[in-house]
């Protein structure tokens, strides 16, 4: 049954949001409390690699195993609306980060070092709203396109 596959996706997303949201807490110590270059690319390449990896498997085959299944009303643009919101986080941790490989040490009169973790962290509580969002809304609105098959 084309739901199964539904389903299935929807489980290995949830799944993922676990470990993501541990590692983005474990990178957000780090740059809070250990800060180094290796620190911002690991946080870069968690989004780049991980993140942007989940976001995609969202709006690419959640979409279209929603498809086969012959669930065409549903908004998949709600969710993906959560993901652009990341991106620009995302873009705006990557320029600070470029401004510290310069050798820059302030952003607009502050520690670039603090700008840095703070952009991170907005990044990761941005992360978890989503992930709520998505497991306590979108996820079950999904889910009941299955139960309404036997009403
Ligand atoms: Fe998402
Ligand atoms: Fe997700």
């Amino acid at each position: 049954m084309a739901f199964d596959r539904v389903k299935e996706i929807l489980s290995q997303l949830t799944k993922e949001h676990i470990e993501l949201l541990k590692e983005s807490e474990e990178i957000e110590k780090q740059l809070e409390e250990n800060f180094s270059e290796e620190a911002i690319d690991r946080a870069l390449k968690f989004i780049h690699e991980k993140v942007n990896k989940h976001a995609e498997i969202e709006e690419n085959d959640l979409d279209e195993a929603l498809q086969e299944a012959g669930i065409t009303d549903f908004d998949i643009e709600a969710l993906n609306f959560g993901h652009r919101t990341l991106d620009e986080i995302a873009e705006h941790l990557e320029y600070l980060a470029d401004l510290y490989k310069k050798g820059e040490r302030k952003y607009r009169g502050r520690d670039l070092q603090k700008e840095i973790a703070k952009t991170f962290h907005e990044f990761a509580q941005t992360l978890k709203d989503h992930f709520t969002e998505e497991e306590h809304f979108f996820f079950p609105d999904i889910l009941k396109y299955d139960l309404e098959r036997f009403e």
